[in-house]
């Protein structure tokens, strides 16, 4: 029988909305239908631990090139070499350096995500984290971390070790490239209370407490972090990588790349 609780069912978040983001701008596949007849754009439902809900439609993780943000041209003309795309989601990134001829493996820990991905067209495939991945001898020139996935760094806690399992499997002179939103900017008071909050309890501003839901499904709750370049700066001193640039034409967002020291 079923067990009706009020709280959503962990499971593949990002792999089933992506499926039915897919089945929507396809026209392939069942499609998700609120009562009536004509398929619903699919959205993606981020909670944030103070009780902030917001939505966000999840087509443009299927975008074609023509309808991206500048930044991301400007991120994949910088790559160069065998690249990891971390977080490959849809893999419209994958996609577009395959094109180019570039050997790209797309990396993600949503099973449905990866057979979205395979259904576009990516040829090389991870179900894994970063740090699983660390192990298979593997090795890269370029790590991509876009659509604000800089955020996987999470805090000063994960940061040290997500770094270094990226620098495991770096070859010399590997670079990242990771897209990030400065939050600092906001005056609205529901951004920067929780700004404080966060570092009342030793956290840093920007470190969000997120879980995301789609339909009767959730994520458990994990961090996800938004920074500014010069936070980022403090979480990367110490680690193999050095921040060598940061691009913020598009400010608030930027792209930093972080150059392999060793
Ligand atoms: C915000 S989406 C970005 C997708 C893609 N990079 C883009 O720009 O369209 C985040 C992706 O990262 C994946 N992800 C989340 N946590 C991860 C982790 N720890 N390691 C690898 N991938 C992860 C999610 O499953 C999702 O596909």
């Amino acid at each position: 029988m079923k067990h009706v609780t009020g709280e959503p069912r962990i499971g593949d978040v990002f792999g089933e909305l992506l499926r039915d983001a897919l089945a929507v701008a396809t026209g392939i596949g069942p499609r998700p239908l609120a009562g009536g007849r004509l398929p619903r754009p699919v959205i993606e439902i981020i909670e944030r631990d103070d009780g902030l809900v917001n939505g966000a439609p999840a087509a443009h993780y299927l975008d074609e090139p023509q309808d991206w943000q500048p930044h991301d041209h400007r991120a994949v003309d910088r790559v160069r070499g065998a690249t990891l795309d971390v977080g490959v989601g849809g893999g419209r990134i994958a996609l577009l350096l395959q094109e180019r001829g570039v050997p790209v493996t797309g990396l993600d820990t949503s099973a449905g995500a990866l057979q979205v991905c395979r259904r576009r067209g990516v040829r090389d495939l991870v179900h894994a984290t970063v740090d699983e991945h660390a192990t298979s001898g593997r090795r890269y020139d370029t790590f991509l971390l876009l659509g604000n996935n800089l955020g996987l760094i999470e805090g000063r806690e994960r940061a040290p070790t997500f770094l270094a399992a990226l620098a495991a499997l770096a070859r010399p002179g590997a670079q990242v490239i990771a897209h990030g939103t400065d939050p600092y900017g906001t005056r609205d008071p529901v951004h920067t209370g929780y700004h404080e909050h966060n570092r009342r309890r030793g956290r840093l501003g920007g470190q969000l407490r997120l879980r995301l839901r789609y339909r009767e499904l959730g994520t458990p709750w994990f961090d996800y972090l938004v920074c500014s370049p010069e936070e980022l700066a403090e979480l990367v001193h110490g680690s193999p990588w050095q921040l060598v640039d940061v691009d913020s034409h598009d400010a608030p967002y930027y792209l930093a790349t972080l150059q392999l020291t060793a």
